[in-house]
């Protein structure tokens, strides 16, 4: 039986890419194991959103540059697509590489290198399906993926996914509900619905669903407790998204809504196809909800020409919305895309600058707010326990962290709903108890 190894970079669109990739796998026989130095077949599912996780491939190989032990590599996922048949010239021990559209693909490509062919590609982006399997093998036995629409029709100026994931495809209605009923019967409760952008799901067939109506459905499955989604575009989200999650208290209290910037200027230069006033409007309709959503996003800084007013504009942004939580990020500048022509970029040393403000006003937004929770009961789902604190951990519907205590019992409750009582709180965790 051939072995296989696969390391996983990027978003959660990758993570479950990777598990339908291993599932394929050991579909054809193959069997998994835990390091490169053990597989004949390794595998690197990759990331290509900011140079820093493109690099990360690329230092991988390295280190089997001189003695490939016999080993055949293969680089999937974004810089796969993205690089394409250059990966060969700057790693000339990988054999096979194939973007995230073309995976349907990958037990020919194996079979075609089985068969003496030395080098394989699978870079088709122009295809109408979506990479469905039956083998899927979920890292999480509480919460599962699913994937409702593949690749991103957007254009904003400084993202690569367009070019590395190619267009729109959504799933149909009736088979991501199958999944959720099949994912509900086999002891998931909790559903994460993913795509680039979730929110301009179509059902492709006659039902025509939207997303907040998809969303509403797979909340109503029975035996799903919690659905969350990512990732959502401020374009394409709509009231009734709001409306669903309002009615329907299956469907968790928390919204990632990237807005990238606070100045309507560098949204216009990142083609981003809102301004700060219609992001705003999108918040107001999550505040005026009656259940309390948490709220995050993400942030560029230094995207080119950005001054200080704008900088400044995001950082008001920051305390108008009060964020629950923040990703942020340098610009990063990316092959193929419209902003690598800007001029007036900034420099190293600014966005570095940026950040660290930003992360920092942040920090304390979500200092002050998190002690609001102390003394609260929540309903937490049970992720795992921390050997190493002692503590349980668990996700409240708004997605905060509380690693919490339990009276002394050996049961593993991983995967429980339990209501804890909140006693501390930090600017990225909760901490509590376990009510009896
Ligand atoms: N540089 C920096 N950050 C980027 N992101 C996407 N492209 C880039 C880039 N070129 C960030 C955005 C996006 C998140 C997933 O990554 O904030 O929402
Ligand atoms: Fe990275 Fe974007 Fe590809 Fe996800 S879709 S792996 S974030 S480049």
């Amino acid at each position: 039986m051939k072995t296989f190894y696969i390391e996983t970079f990027g978003c959660q669109m990758n993570a479950h890419d990777s598990e339908k990739v291993v599932g394929t796998l050991i579909g054809q026989g193959y069997q998994q194991v835990e390091t490169p130095d053990d597989a004949e077949l390794v595998f690197y599912n990759t990331c290509s959103i900011r140079d820093k996780a493109e690099q990360k491939v690329f230092n991988r190989l390295d280190r089997f540059k001189r003695e490939q032990q016999g080993k055949t590599f293969a680089v999937l996922g974004c810089v796969a697509q993205q690089e394409g048949e250059k990966i060969f010239e700057k790693a000339p021990h990988v054999s096979l590489v194939c973007g995230s559209a073309s995976y349907n693909q990958l037990p020919n490509l194996l079979v075609q290198l089985e068969t003496g062919n030395k080098r394989v590609t699978g870079l088709s982006l122009d295809t109408e399906d979506t990479f469905e399997t039956p083998y899927t093998r979920r890292d999480n036995p509480h919460r599962a993926y699913i994937t409702i629409i593949e690749g991103c029709d957007k254009k904003c100026a400084y993202c690569v996914v367009p070019f590395t994931r190619g267009p729109e495809r959504s799933s149909t209605s009736a088979s991501i509900l199958a999944e959720a009923a099949q994912l509900a019967k086999d002891g998931y409760s909790e559903i994460q619905l993913l795509g680039q952008n979730v929110n301009s799901y179509r059902d492709p067939s006659p039902t025509g669903w939207d997303f907040a109506q998809l969303l509403d459905a797979v909340g109503k499955v029975p035996g799903i407790r919690r659905v969350r989604f990512t990732t959502s575009h401020p374009r394409d989200f709509t009231k009734s998204i709001m409306d669903a999650i309002g009615s329907n208290p299956h469907l968790c209290n928390h919204v990632h809504l990237p807005v990238q910037s606070g100045s309507s200027d560098v949204l216009r230069a990142m083609q981003r196809s809102y301004s700060i006033d219609e992001y705003r409007q999108r918040i107001q309709w999550m505040k005026d909800c009656a259940r309390p959503i948490a709220i995050t996003t993400d942030i560029i800084v230094g995207f080119p020409g950005e001054t200080e007013a704008d900088f400044e504009q995001t950082l008001a942004l920051l305390e108008e919305v009060q964020y629950d939580n923040m990703f942020s990020f340098k610009y990063s500048r990316r092959p193929n895309t419209p902003a690598l022509a800007l001029d007036d970029q900034i420099t190293e040393e600014e966005k570095s600058r940026r950040l660290a403000v930003l992360q920092e006003f942040q920090r304390n937004i979500q200092i002050r707010n998190n002690v609001a929770y102390v003394g609260r009961v929540e309903e937490c789902m049970v992720e795992g326990f921390n050997k190493a604190t002692g503590q349980w951990m668990g996700r409240t519907s708004q997605h905060k962290m509380v690693n919490f205590l339990r009276p002394a019992s050996d049961a593993d409750i991983t995967g429980q709903y339990l209501e804890v009582r909140v006693t501390r709180s930090g600017p990225n965790s909760l901490v509590g108890e376990a009510v009896q």
